[in-house]
């Protein structure tokens, strides 16, 4: 998978009780590495800024609202509102993402790969100026 998508999950349980949604390998499009959390972001605050080599990731809202920006590097930008824990955001690599938080919400992120500082793409000015080549 070459292309960032939804993907849901499915919800166990039933709503006088809550619910259970459940991820594992064998149902990813890669091999999970590294789990992460982000938290006690202020709405006020944009985070991201950066592309990844290598790195894909799968992101949820599990709690709160969360605004995924990402960029390929012809320049298309396509916005996703995550606002459900059942629904994931697939990032694969060589995207551009910026990131705004509901000050209430909680960001997890499914990883590829354990944390590599040269995985990331920083400067913006670097990431327009890949060339097909350089990009996987
Ligand atoms: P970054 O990935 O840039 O966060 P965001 O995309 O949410 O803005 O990471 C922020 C800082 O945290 C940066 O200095 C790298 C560090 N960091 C780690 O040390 N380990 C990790 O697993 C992650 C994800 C980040």
């Amino acid at each position: 998978m070459n292309q960032p998508s939804l993907i849901e999950f499915s919800k166990i349980g039933a709503s006088h009780l809550g619910y259970i949604s459940v991820a594992q390998n064998s149902d990813l499009p890669f091999e999970i590495k590294r789990v992460y959390w982000t938290y006690f972001t202020p709405d006020s605050v944009i985070r991201g800024h950066h592309a990844h080599r290598n790195l894909q990731q799968l992101i949820f809202a599990t709690s709160g609202q969360i605004e995924f920006t990402l960029e390929d590097t012809s320049g298309t930008k396509t916005c996703y509102n995550l606002d459900s824990p059942t629904v994931g955001l697939f990032i694969p690599c060589f995207y551009w993402r910026t990131i705004k938080f509901s000050h209430n919400a909680v960001l997890m992120c499914l990883a590829s790969m354990e944390y590599d500082e040269q995985d990331y793409i920083r400067s913006y000015e670097e990431f327009k100026s890949l060339k097909p080549n350089e990009i996987q």
